[in-house]
């Protein structure tokens, strides 16, 4: 996204966020909010999702906003029915205006049954697929546990193709033992296969996973942390020479086609959060409040059916730590943050949060940037975002 010094700030957009947390089975990696249950009553659940919504929608949250982006993620929001899903649309649409160029994303697994439904979430309203490939490597697959294969993947990507106007399918790279040329090819590959946005994780060991343990066993060995970095400046070469730039960290876009929801959490807008383990952050009487919902599923239905919410904790939050927020979320962004929307997220100017004496050193150093209307880090200040944030914060 290329913007000048001068160009206005983009709208923050007002979202919302759906979590549909059951999969068929857990993959090893994995640390999202996800479950395997043998069977869920389909219909208990809907009317749950509809019963948070129009809670949300009594108590007069986003009154007057319009929604620019929903989002169904997981856990496998490609297991929800497609029936639940317009139903929560229908519900959505009946409460808030939708801007006229909403987008609406479901979160895919490559399984063929679930390819099977794209048509009919397409019929639903949802115009954007994003798809967890992971790999086109059938042993990497294996080893990722993933309960598909590689030509389930290739024909999912395709059928995304078919059903809607816009897809994104997710990679993981900076395997164990992964080398450049094989990453290099598997990008070369997955290229070819793109829509207008792909997301290239590098593979995380986050505690209390199964790939966690096997670390800890020594079954496991991460690579090291200069051949992801490695990895990571290959991944731009590759992507910018595509076409693809990173428009943040782990994201890449053909211009105009980022995904407009997670522009909504990265530039500080607010949006709801329906279901097990969603988070929210919307203004309510004046107050900025940060929003947790309950994450086990059975812990979150019985909630709303007995309260009409989820919510396991609302918290207010102060002027400077929206802004301390604002940073953290807009850095990871190659716009950087905004002047105008961080005021608008905290009340607070630039200068008030980062006083000029405290970037100076950092831009000296190549690591940030900053105009008169934005502060941006640049491609070596976000290989190192989290040193530079503590040092900008301090
Ligand atoms: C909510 S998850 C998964 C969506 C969907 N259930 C799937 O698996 O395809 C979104 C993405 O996060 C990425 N991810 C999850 N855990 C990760 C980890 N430990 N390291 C790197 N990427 C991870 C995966 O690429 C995954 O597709
Ligand atoms: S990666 Fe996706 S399918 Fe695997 S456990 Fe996590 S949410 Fe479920």
């Amino acid at each position: 996204m290329p913007v000048s010094a001068e160009a206005k700030a983009p709208a923050r957009g007002f979202g919302l966020y759906v979590h549909w947390p059951f999969c068929v089975s857990k993959c090893p990696y994995c640390d999202f909010n996800s479950h395997v249950r043998e069977r869920v009553d389909e219909a208990r659940w809907t009317q749950a999702y509809l019963a948070e919504l129009d809670h949300y929608a009594g108590i007069g949250i986003g009154r007057g906003e319009t929604i620019t982006s929903v989002f169904f993620g997981g856990g496998t929001p490609s297991l929800m029915p497609p029936e639940t899903t317009a139903a929560i649309l229908e519900a959505a649409r009946r409460h808030w205006p939708f801007a006229p160029d909403v987008e609406i994303t479901l979160e895919a697994n490559p399984n063929s049954a679930e390819a099977a439904k794209f048509a009919a979430f397409a019929q639903a309203g949802v115009n954007r697929l994003s798809i967890g490939v992971q790999s086109f490597d059938e042993a990497v697959l294996r080893s990722l546990g993933r309960a598909h294969d590689a030509g389930e993947a290739r024909r999912a990507i395709e059928a995304a193709a078919k059903a809607v106007q816009r897809y994104s399918f997710d990679l993981i790279y900076a395997r164990p033992e992964q080398s450049a040329e094989a990453w290099r090819a598997e990008l070369r590959d997955a290229l070819t296969l793109a829509g207008d946005h792909l997301s290239l994780y590098t593979l995380t060991i986050e505690p209390n996973t199964g790939f966690a343990g096997a670390v800890a066993r020594g079954a496991l060995k991460p690579m090291p942390d200069d051949a992801q970095a490695a990895l990571y400046d290959l991944t731009q070469e590759v992507m910018e020479r595509a076409g693809m730039p990173a428009y943040e960290i782990s994201n890449h876009a053909k211009p105009g086609g980022e995904s407009r929801h997670n522009l909504v959490y990265w530039r500080s807008g607010e949006y709801l959060g329906l279901g097990p383990g969603a988070h929210a952050r919307f203004t309510r009487g004046g107050t900025w409040s940060a929003v947790q919902n309950r994450r086990k599923p059975e812990a979150w239905l019985e909630a709303v059916e007995s309260e009409g919410h989820g919510r396991e904790t609302e918290t207010p939050v102060g002027r400077r730590e929206r802004a301390e927020e604002a940073l953290m979320m807009g850095l990871r962004l190659s716009e950087g943050v905004w002047a105008e929307n961080l005021r608008a997220a905290s009340g607070l100017s630039l200068d008030e949060v980062v006083p000029p004496a405290r970037s100076v050193p950092l831009e000296q150093a190549g690591l940030l940037t900053r105009t008169s209307d934005r502060l941006i880090a640049t491609k070596d200040g976000r290989a190192v975002l989290d040193g530079l944030l503590a040092r900008l914060l301090a």
